[in-house]
């Protein structure tokens, strides 16, 4: 039996640990080849630990075990030379790339919007929507040049539907690449390269659980816990569970990626457990 992205490559973006990794082990398992990015460093504005060149190391161990390729290099989105550099690097590597996955990010939260910094502004914009520009800016010519199609997904948010306080760049970035999906879809249809957002709610992975969030949330709480956490959220979804799993997400950009979706572009595909049909 053939896997569902069997013979295609997928470029992805923070694919050292969280969704990013799973993404890579999702796609390679229904046999896709693999190019992956990721900074795998701090990124202080944050106040959460980064992804580190060991975790960058799980992703590879995890595809190579497949029996599929990759092609890991270390880049930061926001620096389009880089990023690009990674690309053709990936693609004279491994041929060619048909999937896209706009998948890096980061999280600054905790205080509203009129006391953020600028730097808290600006780091989670240059991040989370220039990177992503600058990564379908890099892909997006040779989508053309191949001639044979292709699928971005964007990784937005439950955020890029609804404005939750004390995120304001986040949601902004998360918003703003809703509308960076629709001006590509409609300028890559007559190529038939497919364009879409996935928009997961909490999703266990190092932006959510960790303790300099977990602090913010339970600040009288001494040491807070991921099962304190858990209760905290359980509230906030239809469904009832505090997060998803990144495979969740994977299994939608799965979709997205696949043959079976090849009508499919504009779409905001939401997995967020009912979270933004949910009646407060
Ligand atoms: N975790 C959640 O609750 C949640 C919910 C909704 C949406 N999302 C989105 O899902 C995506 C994946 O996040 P995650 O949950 O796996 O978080 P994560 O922090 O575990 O993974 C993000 C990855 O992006 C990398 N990265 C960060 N800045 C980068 C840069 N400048 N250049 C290259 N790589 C960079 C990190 O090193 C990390 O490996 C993000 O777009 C995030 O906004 C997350």
């Amino acid at each position: 039996m053939t896997g569902r992205v069997e013979g295609k490559v997928a470029f992805i973006t923070g694919a050292a640990r969280g969704q990013g990794r799973s993404h890579a082990i999702r796609l390679a398992e229904e046999g896709a080849d693999i190019i992956a990015v990721d900074i795998c460093e701090d990124v202080p504005i944050t106040g959460y630990p980064g992804a580190t060149d060991a975790d960058l190391a799980i992703t590879v161990k995890n595809v190579e075990a497949l029996g599929r390729r990759i092609v890991a290099l270390k880049a930061d989105v926001r620096d389009y030379d880089a990023l690009n550099t990674a690309l053709d690097d990936g693609v004279d590597q491994l041929g060619h790339v048909d999937i896209v996955s706009a998948n890096a990010a980061i999280f600054v939260s905790g205080k509203p919007a009129h006391e953020f910094t600028e730097d808290e502004w600006q780091d989670v914009i240059d991040v989370n929507q220039t990177g992503v520009w600058h990564t379908c800016k890099a892909a997006i010519p040779h989508l053309i040049e191949q001639g044979a199609g292709g699928s971005i997904i964007i990784t937005s948010s439950s955020a890029g539907h609804k404005g939750p306080p004390n995120i304001v760049s986040y949601s902004s970035s998360k918003h703003a690449v809703i509308g960076m999906m629709r001006t590509l879809a409609l300028e890559l249809a007559q190529y038939m390269i497919r364009v879409n957002t996935v928009h997961p709610t909490g999703v266990s992975t190092g932006m959510l659980l960790n303790d300099h969030t977990f602090k913010l949330f339970m600040p009288d709480v001494e040491n807070p816990t991921d099962v304190q956490f858990g209760q905290l959220l359980l509230g906030m979804n239809a469904l009832p569970i505090p997060w998803i799993d990144p495979v969740d997400v994977s299994n939608a950009v799965l979709f997205l990626a696949s043959d079976e979706a090849r009508y499919v572009t504009g779409l905001e595909l939401k997995v967020d457990a009912g979270w933004t049909i949910k009646v407060p």
